[in-house]
């Protein structure tokens, strides 16, 4: 060996930690969640009062989008810059990827250069590949399946407004996708229990949500009956990104599902409501109901910076403090 290559690692140092990655909400214990949650909110905090909370400086978190992003991109960018950080911000049209590089070589290439990772893409099993080939931690930042850093922020904005999640009822109306089914997988590990209304066809897939059991959802034909005394109503597009074709069908199919006053009226007198955005007004949900004194979907979109600050955070370096 050369003098010049002597001594040069390429592989990562004995005994180093396992990477732990945040592909589901499932991933994380309730332990690690409620934690990851506290440590947003006093995140959040020194943020408002402008004190710096640099913990991530010199790490570089790469933003992978295989589909269109404001919020994902803007406040995963933002929060990496607050800590510290820095971002590399790709794109299927802009990187190999769009050019057929096979994920695991992109896995471990991007890897190498970066600390953590964030993908928004189709399947799961791609972000699971990723996973499986990266050394560093890897977030889900949409899949078809599941949507977890927006439940993330969804249940920290619950908290902010009416305290502790537990015990309480959120009305799901709409379609059984990747936010169904991670308010789903949040149920089962917070101790709360979700009503689902959604059209015959467009149902929960128990297997594809990951669920262990059926315990923290019921099932409700009419998503007036799904509304009634709920703490939270919440609902989504009726059509998801990657599912385009299926748009003229979905839009006779969900007709009903609109979330509208009467539906807010049937919930508790202080119910919130929330959309992941973006809304389309007059579709899945009305203007009065998402503009008007019940919904939080700004504290709600501006949460997701606070809690993926905290997120971040806690899977480069665990718990703080
Ligand atoms: N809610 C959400 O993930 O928004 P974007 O698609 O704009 O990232
Ligand atoms: N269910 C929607 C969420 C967008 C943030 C989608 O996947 O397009």
């Amino acid at each position: 060996m050369s003098p010049l290559h002597k001594g040069i690692p390429s592989t990562l140092p004995k005994g180093a930690p396992p990477v732990r990655h945040f592909l589901q909400f499932a991933d994380f214990t309730t332990e690690e969640h409620v934690y990851v949650l506290e440590r947003a909110a006093l995140i959040k905090k020194k943020f408002k009062n402008f004190e710096r909370h640099h913990s991530l400086v010199d790490r570089t978190l790469a933003m992978i989008f295989e589909k269109a992003s404001t919020r994902t991109r803007v406040s995963f960018e933002a929060g990496m810059y607050q800590l510290g950080g820095s971002v590399v911000h790709l794109t299927t049209g802009d990187s190999q990827l769009g050019r057929a590089e096979p994920i695991e070589d992109s896995a471990k290439v991007i890897s190498r250069m970066t600390d953590i990772v964030m993908i928004r893409t189709y399947e799961q099993t791609k972000i699971e590949r990723f996973a499986a080939h990266s050394r560093v931690p890897v977030i889900n930042g949409l899949t078809n399946e599941f949507h977890p850093c927006q439940i993330l922020a969804d249940i920290f904005t619950y908290i902010e407004h009416r305290g502790p999640i537990q015990g309480k009822t959120v009305a799901w109306v709409g379609d059984g996708n990747n936010m169904a089914n991670t308010w789903l997988q949040a149920a089962d590990l917070l101790g709360f229990t979700v009503h689902v209304s959604t059209p015959s066809g467009y149902e929960i897939d128990q297997s594809v949500a990951g669920l262990r059991s059926s315990d923290s959802y019921k099932v409700f034909a009419d998503p007036l009956q799904a509304c009634e005394s709920a703490d939270l109503v919440t609902t989504d597009v009726w059509t998801s990104m990657g599912y385009e074709a299926e748009n003229e069908a979905r839009l006779k199919a969900f007709a009903s599902w609109r979330v509208n006053a009467a539906m807010m009226t049937a919930a508790a007198p202080d119910a919130l409501f929330m959309h992941c955005l973006p809304a389309h007004r007059g579709e899945e949900v009305d203007a009065d109901v998402i503009d008007g004194p019940q919904s939080v979907v700004w504290d709600e979109a501006e949460n997701r910076m606070h809690v993926q600050k905290a997120l971040l955070e806690y899977l480069l370096l665990g718990r703080q403090g």
